[in-house]
């Protein structure tokens, strides 16, 4: 068998192994349909290039990355929150103007208003803006319908942004992310958590469910009522963990065996604890940090002292994170939440790939793994989360 494509004289970023980053230098790696089919050292090479592969590139000693993986997102959104931002600079807090009616649910009036195509368009030019950071999946959650018709029109949207952009996607249903005005609470919980998270189940349209525990969101019980029905319809979860005020969120995470706990800035060592013994990731945030002026630190030192795998992806979404770009949440991570290059690059790669359950299958440049590349013109790969924009992968390959 001869394989589709190889690559010679390459710096491989394999994320795996115990060397950093899983480096090899003077590398080859290869791909047939779809599959990386060999990573590893030029010389092991199983015979001469022209009778192993169709085709052969010169990689010129450029570095290559499993492709980016962008974990958290809100990509499928109408409108913008800029008039909020205004606020936000006088003084007004995020939750303040939540209470007062804005926040998620003016995003939810816009998102409802906006036409299918509309929709559609915006989300895939957001999906457009990341693969072109080398980013070859993007996790997109819904959250900005808030009733039935809707939460499945963004699932759905979401899958079209992916087939029209061409980038492998990984919805999830984030029925709980704020109350509707005028909308009775328990009524409310009862239908996601049943006909809606059912469809959603039953339909194929997200793996995971989400939801935001929180002062302003939901509580802890009402996020179990959602989870253990998820759980029960053969969802995974995912958890929007103690952003804004500890609620014990990363333990009620851990508890459902959740594929990750995100943001997490005000969780305690019992948290941590928990995820550690559960095998949750933590995704680190550090654009909605940035962006609310956050002061409390997610406990970084702690999530390493447990061997918590951490994560790091954008949030993108228009009012804490209006932010399209993962290598920006990455130079954030390094700088504001103090991760080493080498843990924001399993952040976006083996760890983000973890956090949606891919790991078996992406994520790492092994043989046997999805063929999602990404070949950068950089000297070494802590520059990914070095330079603050312009950095551009100089060719992408993504499977099919
Ligand atoms: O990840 N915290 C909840 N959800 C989003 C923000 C949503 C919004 O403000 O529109 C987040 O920060
Ligand atoms: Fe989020």
């Amino acid at each position: 068998m001869k394989w589709n494509q190889l690559w010679i004289n390459a710096r491989l970023a394999t994320m795996v192994g115990e060397v950093p980053y899983g480096t090899i230098e003077d590398a080859a790696i290869a791909v047939h349909e779809g599959r990386i089919t060999y990573a590893g050292p030029m010389r092991d090479l199983p015979g001469r290039m022209a009778d192993i592969a169709h085709e052969v590139h010169d990689a010129r000693k450029a570095w290559i990355t499993p492709g980016l993986i962008d974990c958290h997102t809100h990509l499928v959104f109408a409108g913008n929150r800029a008039a909020e931002f205004e606020m936000r600079l006088q003084g007004r807090t995020y939750e303040e103007i939540a209470r007062a009616g804005g926040g998620i649910m003016s995003t939810v009036r816009a998102t409802r208003a906006a036409t299918d195509t509309g929709l559609l368009d915006a989300t895939r030019r957001r999906l457009e803006v990341l693969a072109g950071e080398g980013v070859t999946t993007v996790e997109i959650k819904s959250g900005y319908g808030l009733d039935a018709e809707a939460e499945l029109r963004l699932l759905r949207t979401a899958h079209a942004a992916g087939t029209a952009a061409n980038l492998s996607i990984v919805p999830t249903f984030l029925g709980l992310h704020a109350l509707p005005p005028g909308v009775d609470r328990a009524a409310f919980i009862a239908e996601m958590a049943g006909p809606v998270l059912r469809q959603v189940a039953q339909e194929k349209l997200a793996t995971a469910v989400d939801a935001f525990c929180e002062g302003i969101a939901f509580t802890p019980s009402e996020t179990e009522t959602f989870f253990a029905a998820a759980n029960k319809a053969g969802l995974k979860v995912k958890l929007h963990a103690d952003q804004l005020s500890d609620t014990s969120g990363a333990a009620l995470a851990a508890r459902f065996g959740a594929l990750s706990a995100d943001h997490l800035e005000y969780t305690n060592e019992n948290g941590v604890l928990a995820m550690a013994k559960a095998g949750t990731v933590a995704v680190m945030l550090p654009a909605a940090f940035f962006c609310l002026r956050e002061t409390r630190l997610p406990p970084i030192d702690l999530l390493r002292r447990h061997g918590v795998p951490m994560a790091v992806a954008s949030d993108c979404n228009p009012g804490t994170a209006p932010m399209v770009s993962l290598l920006g949440a990455m130079a954030m991570a390094a700088t504001l939440f103090r991760m080493t290059p080498e843990e924001i690059l399993k952040g976006v790669t083996v760890n983000a790939a973890r956090a949606l359950g891919l790991d078996t299958d992406r994520g790492t440049l092994e043989a046997g793994k999805r063929a999602d590349l990404a070949i950068w013109p950089i000297e070494h790969p802590a520059e990914l989360s070095y330079w603050l924009g312009g950095l551009r992968p100089q060719a992408v390959i993504r499977s099919r």
